[in-house]
């Protein structure tokens, strides 16, 4: 894909790589604090969540295991309904173990919760969350978030992992769409 036709596509940068990577480093150093001493798991959601955990396990200077799961929320158009389905299911047998789940944003949190029932329901020492992007909506969850990267406005956002329609995933920051491209 063209780097300028990308550009085109986009309005606002939101975060830059830098501030991104600055706000990693920074969260990397509070988990390393927060698990000293104790084994830790990184659980990522295909596929947004990609680059964060990619980022943010490169940024922990110690011993870290990771491990993935897809999951398909049916919902109605664009707004998620919490109800479910594992289409790919962790590797890993979870009891006993400190979980962190790595996701990319946060909006409603519907799906979040399930995800964090479901894993709470296999018995682990712990489930906690770090994302790196979260929506207003999301402070009425009732699941708390131990890390957050940034708490964003109410908008469309891309990049980072992020996609509309499959596409943006790969820009290195994240940006508001520009109009042409959904209208
Ligand atoms: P939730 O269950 O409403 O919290 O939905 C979270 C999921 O919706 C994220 O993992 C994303 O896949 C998607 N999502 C929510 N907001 C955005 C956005 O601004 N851009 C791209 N995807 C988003």
């Amino acid at each position: 894909m063209d780097d300028s036709h990308v550009k085109q596509d986009l309005d606002q940068t939101l975060l830059s790589e830098d501030q991104i990577q600055r706000r990693l480093g920074e969260l990397a150093r509070q988990i390393e604090a927060d698990y000293d001493g104790k084994d830790l798991l990184l659980v990522g959601v295909l596929k947004g969540a990609v680059m964060v955990m990619a980022d943010l396990a490169r940024s922990l200077e110690r011993h870290v295991s990771m491990d993935w799961m897809a999951i398909s929320s049916y919902g109605s158009g664009t707004t998620s309904s919490g109800v479910v389905r594992i289409l790919k299911d962790l590797d890993t047998d979870i009891t006993g173990r400190h979980v962190l789940i790595t996701e990319d944003i946060i909006d409603t949190g519907l799906t979040l919760s399930w995800l964090v029932a479901n894993l709470r329901s296999r018995g682990p020492e712990s489930v906690n969350i770090c994302t790196l992007l979260r929506k207003p909506d999301a402070q009425r969850m009732a699941v708390d978030v131990r890390y957050v990267g940034f708490d964003i406005p109410d908008e469309f956002v891309v990049g980072y992992g992020l996609d509309y329609n499959e596409r943006y995933r790969n820009l290195r920051s994240v940006a508001t769409l520009a109009r042409h491209v959904y209208a």
